[in-house]
Parts: structure tokens; sequence; C-alpha cells
């Protein structure tokens, strides 16, 4: 294994001189990275990648490239609140076939990253290439590994497909294979507050996307009204609060980079926690029909410094008899995922009533999952957004009510 002291490209044309007892991987040599994210929330993350200090960031499909130093990789992982999770590619090269791709995985010196006793796991994607089926691909990848360490330590890292110590990314598009490491470890949407969820829950970076839309900035109190498991109330806590979007989360891919900085994780940690600030009671509150799910609710919001903060009760939001002044943000049923035999333009159309007639001075950011129920709330939306929960080809609305 060669040893060498490299000078590493560094932002701004910065050098910071590294010691490498291994080889360079591609984004050593070039500092470049991509985040994964939904396309309908790229111009958010784009922004967040430029407040942290990342450079060069161009939007690509299902995500974004940006050069970066550790310092800022680290952070966007620690903080981002729209990023699904970020990859450092390791390799990549010309594939057209999965024998070459077993042959190339083998080139890695795979205890760099991690080691025998450690679980992995792949992730694959694979499109418009020679190799259709990211099945096939990702178990020659998996092959490749474990037959490497087999060969080097006559013992291998086990797979562990739910809650693995590391997870290898693997991108095959026009017949260029990318080999990564992602430094996220899973998907960065789970914050970790949600402890017990409800049917239709939506999805973390989605409800962040939402308050950050809604241009809230704790001047007015914000309500939701039909708050389910408390997501959208647990962003805007954590928005308010400047609490890291990974405070509750143990791990990142990152600490498994050959080299990865312990102190300067540990600090950049330490500067961000400190930023974390109070609420008043009463400004972040909401309820829900269902005292099961405001159950829930309560249990995750608590998981989140100030949670107790936050106002929840049981109620039918047709019994609040004014909502006045406050910027109100909810995602009624859809129907598409439950509830379907429900009378939805029964439902949207009183809630539509409820906004005219109670709220008034209020601006509501009405999340639907079925973008056919807008109509039905009998309000002109001031603006509509596309934006995915999951699968669902949803769209957010903003309905000034005067
Ligand atoms: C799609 S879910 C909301 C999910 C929520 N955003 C989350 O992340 O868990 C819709 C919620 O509306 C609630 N709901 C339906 N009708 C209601 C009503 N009349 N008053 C208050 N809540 C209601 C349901 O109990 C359900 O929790």
């Amino acid at each position: 294994m060669p040893c060498f002291c490299g000078m590493v490209p560094s932002l701004a044309g910065r050098f910071k001189p590294v010691m490498l007892p291994y080889e360079m991987y591609e984004y050593q040599r070039n500092n470049r990275f991509f985040a994964q994210i939904q396309n309908d929330m790229g111009k958010l993350g784009m922004e967040e990648l430029s407040g942290q200090g990342a450079e060069d960031i161009s939007p690509a499909y299902g995500g974004i490239y940006f050069s970066s130093d550790q310092a800022v990789l680290y952070r966007t992982n620690y903080t981002s609140r729209y990023i699904t999770r970020i990859l450092a590619p390791l390799i990549s090269f010309k594939c057209h076939s999965t024998r070459y791709l077993y042959n190339k995985a083998k080139e890695i010196n795979w205890t760099d990253i991690f080691a025998a006793d450690n679980s992995f796991a792949i992730f694959s994607t694979v499109s418009n290439s020679r190799i259709k089926h990211s099945l096939y691909a990702t178990l020659r990848l998996k092959d490749a590994i474990v037959d490497w360490f087999n060969e080097h330590f006559k013992k291998r890292p086990d797979i562990e497909r739910i809650d693995p110590d590391v997870w290898i990314n693997l991108h095959i598009e026009n017949n260029r294979a990318v080999i990564s490491l992602d430094t996220s470890l899973g998907s960065l949407h789970r914050r970790g507050y949600r402890a017990r969820t409800v049917k239709a829950p939506m999805q973390e970076t989605l409800a962040a996307a939402i308050i950050s839309l809604a241009a809230w900035d704790g001047s007015k109190p914000i309500y939701d009204p039909m708050c389910g498991s408390g997501t959208l109330l647990s962003e805007a806590l954590m928005f308010y609060c400047r609490i890291p979007s990974g405070f509750l989360r143990q791990r990142f891919g990152f600490e498994f980079l050959p080299d990865f900085e312990y102190d300067l994780w540990n600090s950049i940690k330490r500067d961000a926690d400190q930023e974390i600030r109070g609420v008043t009671k009463g400004l972040i509150s909401g309820s829900d029909i269902s005292s099961e799910v405001v159950e829930a609710a309560r249990t995750n919001i608590n998981k989140l410094p100030n949670g107790e903060k936050i106002g929840l009760r049981v109620m039918d939001y047709k019994k609040i008899q004014q909502l006045e002044d406050t910027i109100i943000v909810c995602n009624p049923p859809s129907g598409v995922r439950l509830e379907r035999d429900k009378d939805l333009s029964k439902l949207y159309g009183e809630l539509g009533d409820f906004l005219k007639q109670r709220c008034k001075g209020s601006t509501a950011y009405i999340y639907f999952g079925d973008r056919e129920l807008i109509p039905k709330i009998g309000l002109k939306p001031s603006w509509k957004r596309p934006l995915k929960n999951g699968g669902l080809d949803g769209r957010l609305a903003k309905f000034e009510i005067y």
C-alpha cells in the first residue's frame, strides 16, 4: 500500500497539507461531492450548500454536485434540512460488464474505509447502460468487497440491510460507474425524533421545505390544525430553535472516510449545538382530531430540545373558534393513501370555509397530496408549488385570508 504525503487542493485556491497513508480517492483529488435531494427541493438545497460555504455548486438530476472541504461536508450533513444524503465518490470508471465492475471494485483497499467486523450495505442505481439490473450490480459489488476481505484477512464483513455501519453507493449511468461512500449513513430525513409513527406521515425533508417556503420567521405564531405525528411542528421547532437536523443522529458515514478528522467534527458539532436557542410557549402549536396521533406527536416532539414548549391538543379543527393573524401549515388527508372512501370534497370545502370565516389575517400553507383537491377548498391560492411526498405528486399552496 503506497504511503505518501500529499498536497490536497482545498477551497478557494488554498492548499492544506494532508498525510495520506493510503491511495487518494476521487473525492480527495477534486474535493467534489454529490448531495442527493428531491428535484423539487433543488433550489433550497443549493442555497443551503452555498450558505455552508460549498463552492462550484451545480444541479443535476436527483441531486447537486458541489466542492467543499471536510468542515463543510460535516456541517452540511449535520445541519441540512433538505438534502437526503451526501456521497463521496471513491472511484469512477467506464463500465460495460459486471465482471469489470467486480474487478475494479477489488482494486479499492477496502480497509481504508471499514473493517471486517463492520457491517455494510449497498444501494445501487443503474440507468441507460449495458448493465441493466441494479440488483445484480449490487450483488457483484457485494461479492467483490466480501472476496477482497476474505482474501486479505480470511474474514468477511456482514451485510446488514436495515442499520449497517457503512452504506456504499453504486451509481451506473451511461456505462460509467461511480462507487461512493454515503457520508450521511442513510437518509438524512431520518432525524431521529420519529419514535412513533402514524398513517401517512409527512417526510421530514418535505416538512422542512414547507416551513422554509412559508418564510416563517417567528414574528407570528405558527399552527398546524391537523398535526398528525407533528412533523411540521417538529421541523418548525428545529428551524426556529436552530436545532441541527442531525442532533439526534448517533453516527454519520463521514466518520468512515479515510481522512476523517475527529477533532474537526467535534468542534463543528459543538459550535452548531451552541447555536440552539429557546422558544416561548405558544409560538408553535397544533392539534388533531385523533387522541392517538396527538400522543404520538407529543412523544416525538419531546425528543427534541424545547419540545415541551410546543402546544398540542386533541381537537376537531372545526371547533377552533379563531386562528387569526397566524401562519397556518397543514397537510389534510388526501385520500391517496388513506380514507379513500370518505368524501374529500366535503372535507376540503369545510376547511376552506373554516379558513375564510375564522382565520382572518392569517396565511395558510396547505399541502395537498393530490393536486386535484386544490379547487375543492374554494379559495384562490397566491401560488402553488410542486413538492413530492414519497411517491405522491403533491402541491403546496399559499392562501392569504383577509
Ligand atoms: C395526512 S395526516 C397529517 C400527517 C402529518 N402531517 C404528519 O406528518 O404526521 C392528516 C391528519 O388530519 C387529521 N384530521 C382529519 N380530520 C380532522 C379534523 N376534522 N380535525 C383535526 N384533524 C383532522 C387526521 O387525524 C390526520 O392525523
